[in-house]
């Protein structure tokens, strides 16, 4: 996969240490090959002499406006330095909630284009123009969408085969969607929370290992964790269950 970020941050996006995507599975799957990122400087793409991205916005008011020109100019010659067509994506604050099933259908695109704005918004008939998926990473409003196209890149990046380690698993994610068809309730389950988990030592600070995960009873083993998941996604999140 392709992945193209457009912001006027480049270098929030390098891919060595001690970079996000520089560390870790993201940069463990840069260095397999399962994934290259390229962050282009919107700025490049501005034809002002002071290299602007952004202006003040019509009808008054705080913060500014990131201009249609360098942005439209910016994803057509993005897009031109590859034959594989883009899924465009805007991260916004008025984007669509970003779930694991949207992740999990970005990691089957060949492809992805995230425009990453900052200030106070966009101006509105690029973001027509463009028609990108609008996604937000949540109830609340950053500086701008970089962290959030990097929180996007990390969720994808982990689900390219490979990406994961053998004792590593993404199919038993919270949250994930089957991608074969299963069951009612495997597909209840697998929208419940994580279960505990514990290692070594079996006793810290007074505190010792529930008793059933010693067992060596796989089935107990499972029914306790199944069972954990249920009350925890009850008492946290309710509104995850049927
Ligand atoms: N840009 C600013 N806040 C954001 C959010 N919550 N999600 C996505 N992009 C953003």
């Amino acid at each position: 996969m392709r992945i193209d970020v457009l912001t006027t941050f480049p270098e929030m996006f390098a891919t060595e240490p001690p970079a996000a995507l520089g560390v870790s599975i993201p940069a463990r799957a840069v260095k397999a090959g399962l994934v290259s990122i390229h962050a282009t400087d919107v700025r490049d793409y501005t034809e002002n002499k002071h290299r602007k991205t952004d202006d003040r916005p019509f009808g008054g008011g705080p913060g500014m406006v990131m201009m249609c020109q360098p942005l439209w100019d910016a994803v057509a010659a993005v897009e031109k330095a590859e034959a594989t067509p883009t899924t465009r994506i805007l991260l916004t604050p008025q984007g669509a909630p970003l779930t694991q099933v949207i992740v999990e259908k970005l990691a089957a695109k060949p492809r992805l284009l995230l425009i990453a704005g900052h200030y106070e918004g966009i101006d509105e008939r690029v973001i027509e123009a463009l028609a990108p998926m609008e996604i937000s990473i949540g109830d609340y409003v950053l500086s701008g969408g970089e962290l959030a196209a990097m929180v996007l890149i990390d969720a994808v990046v982990r689900l390219m085969p490979g990406a994961l380690g053998d004792e590593e698993s993404a199919g038993q994610d919270s949250f994930s969607a089957a991608a074969v068809p299963i069951s009612k309730k495997e597909s209840v389950e697998r929208r419940l929370l994580d279960c505990p988990h514990f290692t070594k030592p079996r006793e810290w600070m007074g505190q010792t290992v529930p008793e059933v995960l010693l067992s060596g009873d796989h089935g107990k083993i499972a029914a306790w964790r199944l069972e954990q998941r249920l009350s925890r996604t009850k008492a946290r999140r309710p509104d995850l269950l049927p």
